[in-house]
């Protein structure tokens, strides 16, 4: 004789559809189809896969992991988002810019509050003795072109040996990190080292992910710029080397054809350099950005 009450489903299907019913009373409309996509989603990647215990259980094992490698200089869920290729998702559906305008990309782990301001020119490598000294330049356009003043520039890059300041256990120094304001002209103007690929940290359980599935962990050489003017739409994102070995791979989805840009070598001084007292060799980029209202 069996011992079961009757009308409890207890297929994979009959519990899938138990939980959704559940969450159809949630008073939020959105938050109700969050859930229940979430849910439909999960549930159909288990199925699909016939996930079995030890696979699940070691999904939950790496996911504590990645909570517990998370630090207030380290954030091992964002780099598994970016890695996924998520974060780029998230940013294409809501960032769509109209033909013209500045792509966004990943924001990353890496950015920090309270770089300091600095006058056109300002030098954002300092302690950088090794790096090949770099200008980057170029405008703040609105969309017909026009210049913004006063735009700001927050703008940030690893070192050239391809680590944030973040990354360097015995310092708490800001480095590597400016903010800067557009002149009358819509112009800025950084001074830098020209910045390296380098690889995401790759000792925590995102970086097991990677080796696991034969991945690399390597980002195309960047700077990373969130650009802002009152009454128009910030926009984050980098500006890519055109030369770098990376660009087709970087592991984080990021490039966009429209951020790459070339970085010109040049071994002779010319009037820029004599300006900031840069002694060749050193690099320049330009780059415009354009904001959308
Ligand atoms: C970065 O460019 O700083 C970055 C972006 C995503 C993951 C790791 C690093
Ligand atoms: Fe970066």
């Amino acid at each position: 004789m069996q011992n079961t009450i009757a009308g409890r489903g207890t297929t994979e299907d009959d519990i899938t559809a138990e939980v959704l019913r559940r969450f159809e009373a949630t008073p939020d409309p959105r938050l109700r189809e969050i859930m229940r996509a979430l849910v439909g989603h999960l549930h159909s990647f288990v199925k699909d896969v016939q996930l079995t215990e030890q696979e699940w259980f070691a999904a939950i094992q790496f996911l504590t992991e990645t909570g517990h490698t998370c630090t207030d200089r380290r954030q091992e869920f964002i780099l598994l988002s970016d890695t996924l290729g998520v974060s780029m998702v998230v940013d294409l559906i809501n960032h769509r810019k109209p033909e013209g305008a500045t792509e966004s990309t990943v924001f990353g782990p890496f950015h920090r509050d309270g770089a300091p301001e600095m006058p056109a020119g300002g030098n954002i490598a300092p302690r950088d003795a090794r790096g090949t000294p770099m200008i980057v330049s170029g405008r703040v356009l609105d969309p017909a072109g026009g210049p913004i003043a006063g735009a700001r520039l927050d703008v940030w890059q690893a070192d050239s040996s391809g680590r944030y300041d973040s990354q360097y256990a015995d310092s708490d120094d800001l480095h590597m990190r400016g903010q800067f304001r557009t002149d009358g002209d819509g112009r800025y103007l950084v001074r830098t080292v020209r910045p390296v690929h380098y690889a995401i940290p790759d000792d925590g359980p995102v970086g097991r992910m990677l080796r696991a599935t034969g991945r690399h962990p390597w980002r195309p050489a960047h700077i990373h710029f969130v650009v802002s003017a009152d009454g128009y739409e910030p926009v984050t994102t980098h500006i890519f080397d055109d030369s770098d070995p990376y660009l087709d791979s970087d592991t984080v989805f990021a490039v966009k054809d429209s951020l790459v840009c070339r970085f010109v070598h040049h071994e002779t001084c010319d009037a820029a350099a004599a300006r900031f007292a840069i002694e060749p060799p050193f690099d320049t980029v330009e780059f415009d950005f354009v904001l959308t209202m």
